[in-house]
């Protein structure tokens, strides 16, 4: 930990999510930027930045993959909330140049050519997305994965050269839904169909009851390598 994350993770603790989220935009004012991939998290964090009118920059990495409800979804919450949510979509000509080369599934073929496709469509987009923050909020939690269990609160994301937050990272799933109905926040359909993680729509697909929070995704994949690069930090 160095001793910016050190600063930040005195900074929120102990503090609600939404005193939390305050503290950290006062810290960092105009260079904090929460992404959204529209999943029940993401929709938990956006409700309460939006609702308390967080001076927080929202974004989305439109891969062009998704699915047609969670577009739906990204609509509803803008209907909702009538704020903006910024949208980066990947370089015409590195898609253009992907899929005359390699076909429009060259994902499933190799990991190699699933993680160029996440490169292009992801993970360069985020790149610009993050341009002039300093912080970096997402929706992740610990129970996700045991991946994600390693990881703290507030951590340092030395590729972006920022501190990354999780606000809702100890919550439980069980507790991101009683807050998302009690507050009656728009969610993606899909979760009501076997659907705990939603990434791009043809490398997720729906879990069986007792499956692992992320098996529906990348599922033709080594358990070891799921993970799309946006959230290989270097701790250091
Ligand atoms: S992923 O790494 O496997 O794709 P996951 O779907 O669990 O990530 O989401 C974890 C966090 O990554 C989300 O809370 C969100 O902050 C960010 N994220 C994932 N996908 C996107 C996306 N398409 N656009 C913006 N943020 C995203
Ligand atoms: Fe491409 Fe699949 Fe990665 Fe989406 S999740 S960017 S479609 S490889």
């Amino acid at each position: 930990m160095n001793t910016l994350t050190a600063e930040i993770t005195a900074l929120v603790d102990g503090k609600s999510v939404s005193d939390a989220l305050t503290a950290i935009a006062d810290h960092f004012p105009g260079r904090v930027a929460f992404s959204t991939s529209f999943g029940i998290e993401d929709q938990v964090v956006t409700h309460i930045i939006f609702s308390n009118n967080l001076p927080i920059r929202v974004f989305t990495l439109e891969t062009g993959r998704l699915f047609r409800e969670t577009y739906s979804v990204w609509s509803r919450t803008l209907e909702v909330y009538q704020k903006k949510i910024e949208t980066y979509f990947p370089d015409t000509q590195a898609v253009e140049q992907l899929i005359s080369q390699k076909g429009p599934v060259s994902f499933y073929q190799s990991v190699e050519n699933r993680k160029e496709c996440c490169h292009i469509r992801k993970i360069e987009p985020l790149g610009r997305a993050l341009k002039g923050a300093s912080c970096w909020v997402t929706g992740i939690r610990a129970s996700q994965s045991d991946n994600r269990q390693g990881m703290t609160q507030v951590e340092w994301d030395g590729g972006h050269g920022l501190v990354k937050f999780h606000p809702i990272y100890q919550w439980s799933l069980d507790q991101v839904w009683d807050y998302a109905k009690k507050h009656r926040i728009p969610y993606n359909p899909l979760h009501d169909k076997g659907f705990p993680s939603i990434g791009c729509a043809p490398c997720t697909r729906a879990v069986q009851p007792g499956e692992d929070f992320r098996a529906g995704r990348w599922w033709w994949e080594d358990q070891s390598k799921k993970e799309c690069g946006l959230h290989t930090t270097d701790r250091g």
